[in-house]
C-alpha cells in the first residue's frame, strides 16, 4: 500500500498511537477547521475524529469536503464509555466506519486497507485502456481479453449473482485467485467487509481462534475476549486462502458453519449466527486431497458446486493475455515512478520472449519480470536485454538435499536443507512437514519464506510468494 496519509483530529495520545501503527504520514489537527486546511493541501486517504465529535460534526465536515470535491472518508474512534448505538448514527451521517473504543482498535488496519483498495479500484476504472474485457473487469482491475479469462469472468458473475455459498476458486499459484475473490465480493456486497486469512500461515490453534474468536480465559493467554474473523466479516466475505492446508479437526468445525450457519467462539457456549459468504481458494487438487484423506469429502462437495477456475498463463487459451498484462504492469508499476513515465512500450522482440516463456509463477511472476525490466531499462522502450526471466532452478529447491559431502557448515544452510527434505518427504504437506521437524506450521511457513524455498515442479503447489516484488533481493541472472 503506497501512501496512507491520515489526518487525525484528536488530542488523545492513545488514539494517536493507534493511528501511527497504520499511517505512513499522520497530520494532527486541533479542530475541524484546521483539519480542512490540512485536507486541502495534504490530499489524505482518511480523516479520523475522536469521541469528542458528534454525528452532526461528521455531516458538517463531509458537506464541506464534498462541496470542494475532496472525497475523503471519515472514521470515528469512540471511547469505551461511548454509547454503542452511536455507530448507526455516525454511519447514517456519512461516516465510513465507527470504532467503539479500544475493543475495536484492531479493526482500524482493516478499514484503512479497504479504503485504499476502493481508491485503487476507482483509479483503475478511470484508466481502462484496452486491458479489460468489460467495465466489470475494469472495476476489479482484472486484466485479460482471452477466451479463458472471459470464461472465468462469466463464472465469477454467475456465482456472485447467485446465493452460492461457499465458493471455491482454483488455479495455480499467482493466477489471480485473490483478485477473483475480491471481484466476487464486490459484485455481491460491495459495502460489506472483505476479510482474508491464509490457512497455511497459522498453527491449528491460532487459526481456530482467529476464525471463530475466543472467550476470555478459554486458554492460557486469552486474557480478553476476541472477535473472530467470521464475526468481523459479518454479512461480507471471509476469504480462506489455501484451504487445503486447514487441519482436519478445524475442517469439521468449518463444516458446522457451512451447514448450520452458526459457530461458537473457542471456549464459548453461545451459538453465533453467521451470514458470511465464504470463499476458499486452493492451488492443490482438492479431489486428490480427499482421496488421500487430507481433506474432508463433505466440505469438498459443498465447495465444488460451481468452482471458479483460472487458467495458467501458459495455457493456449490464455497466452494472448501475456502481452496485455505486460503492458498493463508497465503502465501501472510503482517500482520506479520516474522511470515508468519515461518508458512507454516494449519492443517486439521482448514481447515475443515473454510470450514464449511458460510462466510457472503465472501473473505474479510476469509482474515481477516487468518490474525488474523497468529498473534495468535505460531507453524509452523495454528491450530484450532488460527482460530477465528467472531460469529454472533459480531460488527453487535444488539438488538432492542431504546427500553428498558437506561443504558448508553454516547452521542456516543445514536448517534450510532439513526443511527442504521434510517438505519433499511429505509432498509439501506443511502440517506434516512441521510435525517431522518438530516446529509449528507458522514457524515452518516463516522459514520457507526466509530461505526462499520453492518447489521445483509447479504442477501441484507452490509456497506463496509475497505480492510485493522481492525478486530484486535475489541475484539477477544474465539473460
Ligand atoms: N488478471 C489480472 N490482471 C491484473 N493483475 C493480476 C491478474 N491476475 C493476477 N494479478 C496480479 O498478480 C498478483 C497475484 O495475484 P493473486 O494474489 O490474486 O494470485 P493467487 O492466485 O491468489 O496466488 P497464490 O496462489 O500465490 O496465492 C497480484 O498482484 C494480482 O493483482
Ligand atoms: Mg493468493
Amino acid at each position: 500500500m503506497s501512501s496512507r496519509r491520515v489526518v487525525a483530529v484528536t488530542k488523545d495520545a492513545e488514539v494517536q498511537k493507534l493511528i501511527r501503527q497504520t499511517a505512513r504520514e499522520l497530520f494532527v489537527a486541533d479542530d475541524l477547521n484546521e483539519a480542512l486546511d490540512i485536507v486541502e493541501t495534504a490530499n489524505p486517504d482518511l480523516i479520523i475524529l475522536d469521541h469528542r465529535f458528534s454525528p452532526i460534526h461528521v455531516r458538517e465536515l463531509l458537506n464541506t469536503t464534498d462541496k470542494n470535491s475532496m472525497n475523503v472518508p471519515v472514521v470515528v474512534v469512540g471511547n469505551d464509555e461511548s454509547d454503542t448505538d452511536l455507530s448507526t448514527e455516525f454511519i447514517q451521517m456519512g461516516a465510513y466506519d465507527y470504532l467503539r473504543g479500544k475493543k475495536d482498535y484492531g479493526r482500524l488496519e482493516q478499514i484503512v486497507s479497504q479504503i485504499k483498495n476502493e481508491a485503487n479500484a476507482a483509479t483503475c476504472e478511470r484508466d481502462t485502456g484496452n486491458f479489460f474485457a468489460d467495465d466489470y473487469a475494469a472495476s476489479a482491475c482484472m486484466v485479460g481479453r482471452s477466451k479463458a479469462i472471459l470464461n472465468t469472468l462469466k463464472t465469477i458473475k454467475l456465482v456472485a449473482a447467485s446465493r452460492c455459498n461457499p465458493i471455491l476458486i482454483v488455479g495455480e499459484t499467482g493466477t489471480g485467485k485473490e483478485l477473483a475473490a475480491k471481484a466476487i465480493h464486490t459484485l455481491r456486497h460491495p459495502d460489506e467487509r472483505f476479510v482474508a486469512v491464509n490457512c497455511a500461515a497459522l498453527t491449528a490453534n491460532l487459526l481456530e481462534s482467529e476464525l471463530f474468536g475466543h472467550v476470555k480465559g478459554s486458554f492460557t493467554g486469552a486474557d480478553r475476549e476476541k472477535t473472530g474473523l467470521l464475526e468481523l466479516a459479518g454479512s461480507g466475505t471471509l476469504f480462506l486462502d489455501e484451504i487445503s492446508e486447514m487441519p482436519l479437526d478445524l475442517q469439521a468445525k468449518l463444516l458446522r458453519v457451512l451447514q448450520e450457519k452458526t459457530f461458537r467462539k473457542v471456549g464459548g457456549i453461545k451459538d453465533i449466527a453467521c451470514s458470511t459468504t465464504i470463499i476458499a481458494s486452493s492451488n492443490r487438487n482438492l479431489s486428490r486431497e480427499v482421496q488421500a484423506n487430507r481433506f474432508r469429502r463433505d466440505i469438498y462437495y459443498r465447495l465444488s458446486t460451481y468452482p471458479v477456475t483460472i487458467a495458467p498463463l501458459r495455457a493456449p487459451e490464455r497466452r494472448e493475455d501475456i502481452q496485455l498484462l505486460a503492458k498493463y504492469f508497465l503502465k501501472t508499476s510503482t517500482i520506479s515512478p520516474e522511470k515508468v513515465n519515461k518508458i512507454t512500450s516494449l519492443t517486439k522482440l521482448s514481447i515475443e520472449a515473454l510470450e514464449k516463456h511458460d510462466w510457472p509463477g503465472n501473473v505474479r511472476e510476469l509482474r515481477n519480470v516487468i518490474d525488474r525490466a523497468i529498473l534495468l531499462e535505460t531507453t524509452d522502450k523495454i528491450g530484450l536485454s532488460s527482460i530477465v526471466i528467472a531460469p529454472t532452478g533459480w531460488g527453487e529447491l535444488s539438488g538432492n538435499p542431504g546427500s553428498g559431502p558437506i561443504k558448508d557448515f553454516s547452521l542456516a544452510k543445514a536448517e534450510r536443507e532439513l526443511i527442504c527434505r521434510a517438505l519433499q518427504e511429505t509432498d509439501w504437506q506443511k502440517t506434516r512437514a512441521a510435525g517431522l521437524l518438530g516446529i509449528s506450521r507458522a514457524t515452518l511457513y516463516a522459514k520457507v519464506e526466509q530461505y526462499n524455498i520453492r518447489k521445483r515442479s509447479y504442477d501441484a503447489k507452490e509456497v506463496q510468494n509475497e505480492d510485493s516484488s522481492h525478486a530484486l533481493s535475489q541475484p539477477v541472472a544474465t539473460p
